[in-house]
């Protein structure tokens, strides 16, 4: 069966936007809504601290996309969770964590559940394992609907039809009465997806949220997930390990390495001139559109370090093709590129500009800066910036 459209922002029967369980100053589109600084999270283990998080700052903006971009246990999921507070007893997390100037790191478990849904919420990975096996969709969706605001029992099921209608269900009504199990991974994603948004969420996480799909319907859910963002000004995190999935989906780029980040820049920036050895394997390690189907990738040798044994110097030295002997010893901090503030890297060189990366003039004009805001730009204008470089929209436009 095909997909019914997504629709814009529904029209629902209470304005979940303004009735929210905590009263915070109101962020408008553009302001910054989430402040991280300094965020360490580290885990106690019988091997010793596990430093999952080591030093991680950025702001994100109301309106805007973060991509978090790293390899299997780079922190990218701990790294979410511990700004949501969604912590095992046996995590440590220190530093600032602000949302909407509200400091959070060391709210109450309480307090944390009035933002949770409310303001802000998660999509995961894997649906079956987040949506209860035993309970109707409606269920599920007023449930969340009943947690944090006041509705009677024919608003709230209105409500969860008008959200179906959103995420492009088709027969909403029938869905409804359907469980989990009943539906298709992809369908599944998408109830995930309104249950996420039932509250009006100011900030959204959206963590691996299309690896268990195929190509297709990964690029409907990631497109659906780009025009929520957009049509409600909600500012999301997407995290992946994979750039290309970003491509023309993030505003900023974050890549994460052994708990820290290495890489940070505008997503157009980070795709012309990227500096940190580590992003550019990534790049090359994505499949390019004009390759032949069986072509071998440059898969990133070696492993990410033990974080619980961490090497000296930079950490990831050991399996970087530009180290030289400082590299093994001095750990380096993440710093501006001269020529642009905006865009920070945490290597002792940095490589220089002519990696066989897209030129810049073509980045600056295919891309813009407004790549996943404007919707205009989407995938096909990232992959033309990208170029030979990296080609690394194939997995989104596939
Ligand atoms: N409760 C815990 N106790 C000890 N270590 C943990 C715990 N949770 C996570 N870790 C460790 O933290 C590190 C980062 O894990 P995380 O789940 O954030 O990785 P990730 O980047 O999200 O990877 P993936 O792409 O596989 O989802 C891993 O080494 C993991 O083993
Ligand atoms: S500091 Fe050295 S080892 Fe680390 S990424 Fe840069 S060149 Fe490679
Ligand atoms: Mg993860």
């Amino acid at each position: 069966m095909t997909d019914a459209q997504p629709t814009s922002a529904p029209d629902l029967p209470v304005d979940v936007e303004a009735d929210h369980d905590i009263d915070l100053p109101t962020v408008a589109p553009g302001e910054v809504l989430l402040e991280v600084e300094d965020l360490h999270t580290t885990f106690s283990s019988p091997r010793g601290p596990v430093r999952a998080v080591r030093g991680v700052s950025f702001e994100l903006r109301r309106g805007r996309t973060l991509g978090i971009v790293g390899e299997s246990g780079s922190g990218k999921s701990v790294l979410s969770r511990s700004i949501m507070g969604l912590m095992p007893s046996n995590a440590t997390r220190t530093g600032s964590v602000r949302f909407a100037g509200n400091e959070l790191l060391n709210a109450p478990a309480k307090t944390m559940r009035g933002y949770w849904g409310d303001q802000m919420s998660m999509v995961f990975q894997d649906p079956m394992t987040a949506l209860n096996p035993v309970l109707r969709v409606e269920k599920q969706i007023t449930e969340t609907l009943h947690e944090h605001i006041d509705l009677s029992k024919g608003q709230a099921r209105d409500t969860a039809l008008k959200l179906l209608e959103s995420v492009g269900i088709p027969e909403p009504k029938r869905r409804l009465r359907m469980y989990p199990h009943e539906m298709s991974g992809g369908m599944r994603q998408r109830i995930m997806i309104a249950i996420a948004l039932a509250c009006g969420p100011k900030l959204l996480f959206a963590d691996e949220p299309t690896t268990a799909l195929d190509v297709t319907v990964q690029a409907q859910i990631l497109d659906l997930l780009q025009g929520m963002q957009r049509d409600r000004q909600m500012a999301m995190i997407l995290v992946t390990h994979d750039l290309g999935v970003v491509a023309g989906r993030a505003h900023d780029i974050a890549v994460m390495y052994a708990g820290q980040i290495v890489e940070q820049a505008p997503a157009a920036e980070l795709f012309a001139h990227v500096r940190h050895p580590y992003t550019e394997a990534l790049l090359r390690s994505i499949p390019k559109l004009e390759m032949a189907k069986h072509t071998k990738l440059d898969a990133i040798g070696g492993r990410p370090p033990d974080l619980a044994n961490l090497p000296q110097g930079c950490k990831y030295a050991p399996r970087c093709a530009y180290a030289q002997d400082i590299c093994h010893v001095e750990e380096p901090p993440l710093k501006p590129d001269p020529d642009n503030a905006d865009h920070l890297f945490r290597c002792h060189f940095g490589i220089p500009d002519t990696g066989g990366l897209a030129p810049r003039t073509d980045r600056a004009e295919a891309v813009g800066d407004g790549a996943a805001g404007d919707g205009a730009a989407g995938n096909g204008a990232v992959g033309a910036g990208v170029g030979s470089g990296s080609g690394a929209v194939a997995g989104v436009q596939a």
